[in-house]
C-alpha cells in the first residue's frame, strides 16, 4: 500500500484495471470509475455490443481469458487492478483453472501495480446455521448444495490461496473483500426473487429459518472501492463486504411483496445454501460503513426493474 492511496479517500487520474468488467458487480463501478480515472476493462466479450455499452461510458475494452491464461491485452503498467471475473461453468477442470490459475497469471501480469483487489465471496464459509462468520472462521463447500454451482465455493476458496500466494510472491499489495449479497438496478439475487415472485415461482429458504445475508447496494460497492484499495497489504487483508443490516430472504420477499402486491411462495428445504451472517468489524474499521439502507436500495431496484408493478 503506498501513501499516495492510503490517503486518497476517491481515485483520480490513475490507470485502472477492471477484470470481469461485464459483471453485474464490476459494471457499475467500473463506468462510475471512468469519470475520473483511464479506466480498461477486461472480459473474453464474446457479446461485441457489450464493448460498444463500455467504451461509450469510457472504458477501454481488452479481450482476455483467464482460463487459458491470455492476458496479455492488459496492461502491466496499471497502477490499479479490480478482479470481478469468476467462471461458472460448474466443470471442476475449468472452475479451478479459470478462478485460481487465471489470478495467478493475472496477478503476475501486474506484479508492479500499487494494489489489487480481488473480489470473493461469503459463499467460502463453511455453512454453520446462524453462526456470524468472521474472517479467521471456518470455510467449506457452501455452494455445493446446488447442483447448478457445484464448483463455485471449492473454487472461490482456491482463489483466495492463490491472492494470498501472490501478494507475497510479488510483494503485491492485495485486498480479499468478502462479498455477500450485492444487488441493484442492475439486478442481484434479490431481483432474481422478485422475478419468480411475478413467475408464481416456489422461493427456497433454508429450513433453518431465517435465511440471512448482508445485501448490499451499488452505490455502497462503488463507494467502497477506493477503501479498499487502500486496505491493500502484504499479507493479503482479508476482510468480509456486506451491507450493515443483516436481512432474510423472508423479510426481503415479503417487502418485495408489499410494495408489489405480488404474494412470496416460499419452499423451506435443506437443498439451499443456509444463512451467512458475516461480522463486519474489521469492514468498519478499514472501510466504512453501508450507507443505503435496505428497504431504500429494494424499492429503488423495484422502480428500475419494474415500475409498473409499484403499488404505493
Ligand atoms: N452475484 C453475486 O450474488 C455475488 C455474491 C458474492 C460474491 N460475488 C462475487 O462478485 C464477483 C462478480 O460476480 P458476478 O455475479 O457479478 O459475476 P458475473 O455476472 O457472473 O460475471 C462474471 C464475469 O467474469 C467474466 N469471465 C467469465 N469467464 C471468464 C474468463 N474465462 N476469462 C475472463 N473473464 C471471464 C465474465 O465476462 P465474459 O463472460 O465476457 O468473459 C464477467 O465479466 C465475483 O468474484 C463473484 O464471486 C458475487
Amino acid at each position: 500500500m503506498t501513501d499516495s492511496i492510503a490517503s486518497a479517500p476517491t481515485l483520480k487520474g490513475r490507470k485502472i484495471a477492471v477484470v470481469g468488467v461485464t459483471s453485474q458487480v464490476a459494471e457499475p463501478v467500473a463506468k462510475a470509475l471512468a469519470a475520473e480515472n483511464e479506466v480498461i476493462g477486461a472480459a473474453r466479450f464474446r457479446d461485441p455490443a457489450a464493448m460498444e455499452r463500455f467504451e461509450a461510458a469510457g472504458v477501454r475494452c481488452v479481450a482476455i481469458d483467464l482460463a487459458t491464461g491470455d492476458v496479455a491485452n492488459l496492461p502491466e503498467d496499471a497502477d490499479i487492478v479490480l478482479n470481478f471475473a469468476v467462471t461458472k461453468t460448474n466443470n471442476w477442470d475449468v472452475d479451478l483453472m479459470a478462478n485460481s490459475g487465471g489470478l495467478a497469471w493475472l496477478m503476475e501480469h501486474h506484479r508492479s501495480a500499487e494494489a489489487f483487489v480481488h473480489c470473493s465471496t461469503t459463499g467460502i464459509y463453511k455453512p454453520m446455521g446462524h453462526h456470524v462468520f468472521a474472517e479467521g472462521d471456518p470455510l467449506g463447500d457452501n455452494h455445493g448444495v446446488w447442483p447448478f454451482l457445484a464448483t463455485y465455493s471449492i473454487a472461490k476458496i482456491a482463489a483466495e490461496a492463490t491472492a494470498r500466494w501472490a501478494a507475497q510472491r510479488f510483494s503485491l499489495p492485495t485486498t480479499i473483500a468478502r462479498l455477500s449479497v450485492p444487488y441493484g438496478d442492475r439486478g442481484g439475487w434479490p431481483a432474481i426473487h422478485l422475478e419468480m415472485m411475478i413467475n408464481g415461482s416456489e422461493i427456497p429458504v433454508h429450513i433453518d429459518a431465517p435465511s440471512v445475508y448482508h445485501p448490499i447496494h451499488e452505490d455502497d460497492i462503488i463507494a467502497m472501492v477506493p477503501k479498499l484499495v487502500a486496505a491493500t497489504g502484504v499479507p493479503a487483508t482479508v476482510v468480509n463486504w456486506g451491507g450493515d443490516e443483516a436481512v432474510s430472504v423472508e423479510e426481503w420477499c415479503a417487502y418485495l411483496g408489499e410494495l408489489t402486491g405480488l404474494s412470496p411462495v416460499l419452499a423451506p428445504t435443506a437443498e439451499t445454501i443456509d444463512s451467512v451472517m458475516i461480522d463486519l468489524t474489521r469492514m468498519h474499521e478499514l472501510i466504512g460503513h453501508t450507507t443505503v439502507p435496505w428497504r431504500d436500495g429494494f424499492r429503488r431496484m423495484v422502480e428500475a426493474r419494474h415500475p409498473e408493478l409499484l403499488t404505493s
